[in-house]
């Protein structure tokens, strides 16, 4: 039987990742620190037999390898995300030695080796739709939040390097926002997860700069199935691949369309928050953030299905359940 390592088990993308994996007949290692996953996203993982779940730092690897046991492939997941959460050192460091301690891991293995990097590490290019072969475009050190694009472009290098010096199969996803069920509720989970929240407690929707500014948002869905694809493609050994809807949305239109789908009329109450009001330090933020798609198709069979409107539908519907209990949202934040 396929074994896979699945990092980050507990948190959004990662959770859904060990459903589907399992649900391919792998057996599945999950580990997790728990620092921003949480124990109800493995709920049904955790009732299959082929499930394994290790409370672990992927910075530790002593502790890590004493767990993984024999892997085919290595599914990483476990990040540390926005840099004003904490620091920005977390974010360096959680993603550059969890991804060195990952990756030796698929090294000492000769398993498969599959990152979810970030769409941020575009940046500021502003010739869209990104394809993987784009410059990346980053703001200056002195802008907090680039610690993310440039922990995850270290990443990849070090991936590329890594595979090449082992001869290991590694694949790199470039994940575009992606929303539903498990989210995090805060800003962690993205606008989404934050706007639904406002809306269903009756409170302003938080609009950071004019709004419109652009995203794509792909349903989880469609994203495990991506990283899944990934984790058998034939084709995809060192190379990088962007994972995501091509619709192009404005923060604005984003804002209004949950507002309609949680029965609001009119216009959403909207507070727009200037970029200097968000971090400590100076922001920065994207314009205009969409994937070309094509790269995922040829190599991965991968097209986002689920049109936003279903997808939020789903996503509001589950986290309408969370709204009455605080203790919840002060849990997973
Ligand atoms: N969700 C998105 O839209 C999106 C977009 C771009 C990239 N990604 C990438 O996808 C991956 C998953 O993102 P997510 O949105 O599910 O985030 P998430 O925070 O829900 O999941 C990450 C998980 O990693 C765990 N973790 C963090 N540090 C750890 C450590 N030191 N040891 C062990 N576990 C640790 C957290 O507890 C959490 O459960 C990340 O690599 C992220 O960079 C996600």
């Amino acid at each position: 039987m396929r074994r896979a390592l699945v990092t980050g088990a507990a948190g959004f993308l990662a959770s859904h990742l060990t459903d589907a994996m399992l649900a391919r007949g792998y057996e599945v290692v999950g580990v997790d620190n728990l620092s921003h996953g949480n124990l109800r996203n493995l709920e049904q993982a955790n009732r299959n037999p082929r499930f394994q779940f290790y409370e672990v730092d992927v910075c530790d690897l002593a502790a890590l390898r004493n767990c993984v046991g024999r892997i085919d492939v290595v599914l990483h997941l476990a990040a540390y995300k926005i840099p004003r959460y904490s620091t920005a050192t977390n974010t360096l460091l959680v993603n550059s030695q969890g991804t060195l301690n990952a990756l030796r891991i698929a090294c000492e293995q000769s398993a498969r080796f599959v990152i979810t990097s970030t769409s941020d590490v575009y940046g500021k290019n502003p010739v869209v739709p990104f394809a993987e072969d784009a410059d990346s475009v980053l703001g200056p050190p002195t802008v907090t939040r680039w610690a993310y694009a440039a922990s995850k472009m270290f990443d990849e290098h070090l991936v590329l390097a890594m595979a090449e010096d082992v001869g290991i199969y590694a694949t790199i996803l470039r994940i575009f926002g992606s929303y539903g069920p498990r989210q995090n509720l805060s800003w962690w989970g993205g606008p989404q997860s934050v706007f639904i929240d406002a809306i269903l407690r009756g409170e302003t929707i938080p609009i950071h700069g004019d709004g419109l500014q652009t995203r794509s948002f792909t349903f989880v869905q469609d994203t495990v199935r991506g990283i899944a694809a990934a984790a058998e493609a034939e084709t995809a050994g060192q190379q990088i691949v962007n994972i995501g809807s091509s619709e192009e949305v404005s923060i604005l239109e984003l804002a209004s369309r949950i507002y309609r789908l949680c029965g609001g009329i009119g216009r959403p109450p909207v507070k727009m928050i200037p970029y200097d009001e968000i971090a400590q330090r100076k922001y920065e933020d994207v314009r205009r953030r969409i994937p070309d798609t094509r790269k995922a198709k040829e190599l991965l069979g991968f097209e986002a299905a689920t049109l936003l409107d279903e997808g939020l539908k789903e996503t509001i519907a589950w986290q309408r359940q969370w709204i009455p209990e605080a203790a919840y949202l002060g849990n997973i934040m």
